[in-house]
């Protein structure tokens, strides 16, 4: 195990011990919300956790979960969670959050937004001082027209490139759509970015998280620390 993989496993056993029996809970997408799930189906299988139901962030997040029993519901049976648990590729100070470099932005936004405690598990590397800093923001648009939505996005300051799949095609989500990953650089107001972005017919879902968790597990060498917003 590679010191990073390490970190992410500490982020996620820590966050796993917030689930109760009888929850709902949100399996978010990513190589750090993996192990959350793989725990949550040990958990299960010992019997400590039980009347778990799961709300997939992508359609392999419920294969992996099915592949662990991990019991699957929808949001028409279930439209709140109690507590979902994923990763980010970026945290700024204010806890908001760039998301979806596994390309599931749109549902993992959507999960987020029915989630009553949203927890996000990261090593100490995805702290930045401000969005951008390391990783572009992807954007989930319909393929028809997409070209003008990149042409948009530049115009915002953006370098656009469309994310490909190994074989060289376009990358779908699970949508059907296209990702186009936009270079900002350091983002001085992503709320007004954010807001800029979801005027535009054509773009379905941006990665930016804005205000969305207000709980932060960072696992560096140092040991777990958990983030909470510090009051006015
Ligand atoms: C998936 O679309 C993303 O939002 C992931 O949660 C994010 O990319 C973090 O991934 P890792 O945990 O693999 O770093």
């Amino acid at each position: 195990m590679t010191d990073t993989v390490a970190l992410k496993r500490q982020a996620a056993e820590f966050a796993v011990g917030f689930i109760e029996s009888g929850m709902v809970v949100g399996l978010g997408e990513g190589s750090t919300a993996a192990f959350a799930i793989e725990l949550i189906g040990q958990r299960l299988q010992s019997g400590e956790l039980h009347h778990i139901l799961g709300i997939p962030c992508s359609s392999r997040v419920a294969r992996r979960a099915a592949a662990l029993s991990i019991p699957l519901t929808t949001l028409e049976a279930h439209p709140v969670v109690d507590i979902t648990i994923d990763g980010a590729d970026e945290v700024d100070p204010q806890f908001n959050l760039i998301k979806g470099g596994g390309g599931a932005l749109l549902w993992e936004k959507i999960v987020a937004q029915a989630t009553r405690r949203e927890m996000i598990i990261v090593d100490y590397q995805k702290l930045v001082p401000q969005l951008g800093t390391i990783w572009a923001v992807p954007v989930e648009v319909v393929p028809f027209g997409y070209g003008s939505q990149a042409a948009f996005l530049e115009s915002l300051g953006a370098q656009v490139s469309i994310r490909r799949a190994a074989d060289g095609e376009p990358f779908r989500t699970d949508q059907g759509n296209y990702i186009l990953d936009c270079r900002f650089g350091p983002i001085s107001n992503p709320a007004e970015l954010a807001a800029r972005m979801k005027t535009r017919a054509g773009i379905v879902e941006h990665g930016l998280f804005i205000g969305m968790t207000a709980d932060v597990i960072v696992a560096s060498e140092d040991g777990v620390r958990h983030l909470r917003p510090t009051l006015p």
